[in-house]
């Protein structure tokens, strides 16, 4: 199914492979897409929010997309947003590199570093005194640089390259790095900055190929099947399931946006998230080694995990009665791509939503739940991640991201011992982790919300403790931006409560979602160390800004190569009040990754996510007209 519907497009739906052709053809008019300049990224520029919550069907729609071009004949770069309809640019923005970062990576880079390390002869001579004659047989990848402040790297367009042999062609290189090796190239003069050589290490030399068999012969087939077909309907990007409504949005950055998800109650549909997404994610690797102590990958600011999405396949990523959604991204020269079968969207039970035996009365009841799946999967290198976003019969939302794929992976000796697994003979796999940061721009029953802290509040033994068995819960509301800046804490049972604090609900108090985190560990790098700067929304676990069209990513608009400080830093800098007012909460989770010999050569799936859960939001609970399951009754 396709997410944007024809002529008339809601404020929200994602931009049509027409529109980018559109959007093509004016950026070529005014000549700012010459035969050298590329199109880095291209998306739905979104109304400001009371634009879009003001928008009634029928209304006259201005459709606007945000680009950022890059012209390699001279480096100039350019932020530019265009009217569709008025067929024109309305702004261009400059950017400059030592300052305002890179525009994120293209996919002919990968090529281009290719194409440079193989005809450079330091490079080869390199690779030989490894033992390698064929640089053909070197698997090299662009690795976004980072910010390093070296000299001759300012206002530069610089990737880093890691090399992996590959045996065969049919081969998985990263069983083979490369180690005390790495390169740097200017990405725009198509030549090489630097080659450090720290000498050569061991190559190892075991297959980490995998998927041939042979084959176990114990499993049974499991069918999942919905005679009648599933519970949801879909309208283009617009579905409904039990209770549930919300749009589905595609970005190629950002991959997956949930856009207005509300709860039928009552009789009308109370809003509760405007907008939905995993705005970044960054992946700070924590060998100091001269040859990786860059390595710190943002996936979505500088890869644009979006366009990396898989196209799903029946019986193997998603298992029942699927529905699929193509995703339309753009190509470098500005051009619509369409990822068939992007999003999945299916129906899944979820075992006891509620269940009682009463010893009084005899009354037996039991319920099941049921949960919406809506899902893609991206594979950025090495590495592969499931975004998986579910909605409860209940009224919980839930997002668990899943890590599968390949570590990445150097020489194992004793130097990389402290900061390494050996996960095959000699082979190391860096200590790292996976930082997520969700940007929840919260509706709570309306646009003027408040967040609570609230967590056990024990008090001494004494006076107000007489058994010292007194639980209390204390209520902290976070007045300002930088009081909002904090962490999880597991053991007092920390949660953060979005209130609405002019809607009550029959008892008289606010309604409210809260806010469940993990709570595991953020950024681990130092204040003051390069990764910290950059990511600095990673070292906390909460973050709340007052709602602002212009502030949409965790760290910053331009990540690739920029120095640091942007993004949410940059948004909190003035101290907003957030009490009652139009806020978006921004979640940092994650994994902190030790990886496991059962990690090699491939890794089952690891996850982490959050949850979000009505408290004083409905009277009751929600889901007392669930029917008993067609089993029960039977039973009964
Ligand atoms: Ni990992």
């Amino acid at each position: 199914m396709h997410l944007s519907t024809g002529k008339h497009p809601h404020p929200l739906d994602p931009l049509a492979a027409r529109e980018i052709d559109e959007v093509r053809r004016i950026l070529v008019a005014e000549g700012l897409l010459t035969e050298t300049a590329r199109v880095a990224y291209l998306g739905l520029e979104e109304p400001p929010k009371g634009e879009v919550l003001a928008y009634r069907p029928g209304d006259p729609v201005t459709r606007r997309a945000r680009a950022f071009l890059l012209d390699l004949a001279t480096e100039a770069a350019l932020d530019v947003v265009v009217s569709i309809g008025a067929g024109r640019v309305e702004s261009r923005e400059p950017i400059d590199p030592a300052i305002d970062g890179q525009v994120p990576m293209l996919d002919e880079e990968h090529a281009l570093v290719r194409r440079v390390l193989r005809a450079d002869a330091a490079w080869a001579e390199a690779l030989a005194r490894r033992g390698i004659d064929d640089p053909q047989g070197v698997y090299l990848a662009a690795l976004s640089a980072g910010h390093f402040g070296l000299a001759e790297e300012e206002g530069r367009r610089v990737a880093r390259v890691l090399a992996h042999v590959m045996p065969t062609p049919e081969s998985l290189p990263w069983a083979h790095p490369v180690d005390g090796l790495v390169a740097y190239v200017d990405l725009v003069k198509g030549e090489v900055l630097e080659i450090v050589d720290t000498g050569p290490q061991p190559i190892p030399q075991e297959s980490g190929d995998y998927g041939h068999g042979p084959f176990r012969t114990t499993q049974k087939p499991i069918h999942i099947t919905q005679p009648d077909g599933p519970s949801f309907t879909v309208d283009g990007p617009l579905v409904r399931w039990e209770k549930w409504s919300l749009r589905l949005g595609y970005d190629m950055r950002e991959g997956l946006t949930l856009h207005r998800i509300g709860f039928e109650d009552g009789g009308r549909v109370r809003p509760i998230v405007y907008r939905a997404s995993v705005a970044e994610m960054v992946v700070p690797y924590g060998d100091p080694s001269p040859i990786r102590f860059w390595q710190n990958y943002f996936d979505t600011g500088e890869y644009q995990l979006g366009k990396l999405a898989n196209s799903l396949e029946l019986g193997c990523d998603c298992l029942g009665e699927i529905t699929y959604f193509d995703a339309v991204v753009t190509d470098g020269a500005g051009l619509p791509k369409v990822i068939t079968n992007a999003i999945c969207m299916h129906e899944e039970d979820y075992g006891v939503l509620w269940k009682h035996t009463d010893p009084a009365n005899g009354s037996r009841e039991t319920r099941r739940q049921r949960r919406l799946v809506i899902s893609f999967f991206v594979t950025v290198g090495n590495y592969d991640y499931g975004f998986y976003w579910y909605l409860y019969l209940d009224g919980t939302i839930e997002l668990e991201v899943k890590a599968t794929g390949i570590v990445f992976t150097g020489a194992y000796d004793e130097r990389a011992a402290p900061y390494a697994s050996e996960v095959a003979p000699g082979l190391a796999a860096p200590y790292h982790q996976h930082l997520f940061g969700a940007r929840l721009d919260m509706t709570v029953d309306g646009v003027a919300n408040a967040v609570d802290e609230v967590e056990v509040d024990i008090p001494p033994a004494g006076q107000d403790n007489p058994y010292g068995s007194v639980i209390r819960r204390a209520v902290t509301r976070l007045r300002t931006e930088r009081e909002a800046v904090r962490d999880a804490d597991l053991k007092a049972e920390r949660t953060w409560h979005v209130v609405n604090p002019d809607v009550r609900n029959r008892l008289g108090r606010p309604v409210g979602y809260a806010l469940h985190a993990e709570g595991r560990p953020t950024l681990l790098a130092t204040p003051g160390s390069s990764i910290h700067e950059r990511a600095e929304f990673a070292t906390r676990h909460l973050w709340v800004t007052r709602y602002h069209p212009a502030e949409r990513y965790p760290a910053g608009d331009l990540v690739n190569q920029h120095p640091g400080g942007a993004g949410l830093p940059a948004y909190t800098r003035a101290d907003r009040d957030i009490d009652g007012q139009d806020i978006v909460l921004w979640h940092t989770f994650g994994l902190t990754h030790f990886p496991r010999t059962e990690d090699w050569p491939i890794m089952p799936v690891d996850t982490c996510g959050f949850v979000l859960k009505p408290v004083g939001f409905f009277d009751r609970n929600p889901t007392l007209d669930v029917p008993p399951s067609a089993a029960e009754r039977s039973c009964h």
